[in-house]
């Protein structure tokens, strides 16, 4: 199985339990472990929408966007048309549906498959990648072919090698079978040098490093 395949087969069979990471936990002892291991999911989502805005009347590409949170705060806070992809079928079911009650559907686009072969469009005004290079193994391919598709801003995110949660996750992902890729400050910065991203705003937040690439 290729690395694409298995993390494509994780997150598909994973796809409820990752999303219950948006759900307030219901006691002490769920929501102390949510705060510590999954807290920065919540916080990173905060401050790509504040890096965004205003949002009104723009267009967003969300890769790797999972069971679309991000796309349907996007519409929220105005955005006009919304493409998210994802290659695993079970997140994307969930994000239509989740588009569906938030009464957003109509400006959320989602598309299953590998990025970048189903976005042969664009360019988009904004266009984001949160928790999505942790399980790239080019990302350098990746990010030039996101950044090709941008117009102006980019917010991305990658996970710290040198944190004290690293190696439990490594082994937790080991053990789930799932690729799993993390990154010195040194890396990330030689990342966005080869794709031809020179200017950046860099944001050390909790487990990750977050990128707001300006064009
Ligand atoms: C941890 S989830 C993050 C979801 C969402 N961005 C969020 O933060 O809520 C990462 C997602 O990236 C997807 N993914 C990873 N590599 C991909 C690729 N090359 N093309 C499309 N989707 C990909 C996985 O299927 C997974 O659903």
């Amino acid at each position: 199985m290729s690395i694409e395949e298995k993390v494509q087969k994780h997150f598909h069979a994973d796809a409820t339990r990752f999303d219950a990471i948006y759900e307030e936990g219901q006691n002490p002892v769920t929501r102390f472990i949510d705060q510590v291991w999954r807290g920065v999911v919540r916080r990173r989502f905060a401050l790509t929408l504040e890096k965004l805005r205003p949002l009104e009347g723009k267009t967003v590409l969300d890769v790797g966007c999972g069971s679309g949170r991000y796309c349907i705060a996007f519409a929220q806070a105005g955005a006009r048309r919304i493409v998210g992809v994802d290659f695993a079928p079970g997140m994307i079911a969930l994000a239509n549906d989740l588009a569906q009650r938030a009464g957003v559907a109509d400006r959320c686009e989602y598309r299953v498959g590998a990025f970048p072969d189903v976005v042969p469009d664009g360019p988009f005004d904004a266009s984001t990648a949160l928790g999505f290079f942790d399980y790239v193994a080019d990302p350098v391919a990746i990010l030039k072919a996101l950044r090709s598709r941008t117009r102006s801003t980019m917010v991305m995110s990658f996970p710290k090698s040198g944190e004290w949660r690293a190696p439990i996750r490594r082994l937790r992902f080991r053990m789930a079978g799932c690729p799993l890729f993390l990154y010195s400050e040194r890396r990330v910065r030689e990342i966005l040098a080869a794709a031809g991203v020179p200017t950046y705003e860099w944001i050390p937040l909790d487990r990750d490093y977050i990128v707001v690439g300006r064009l």
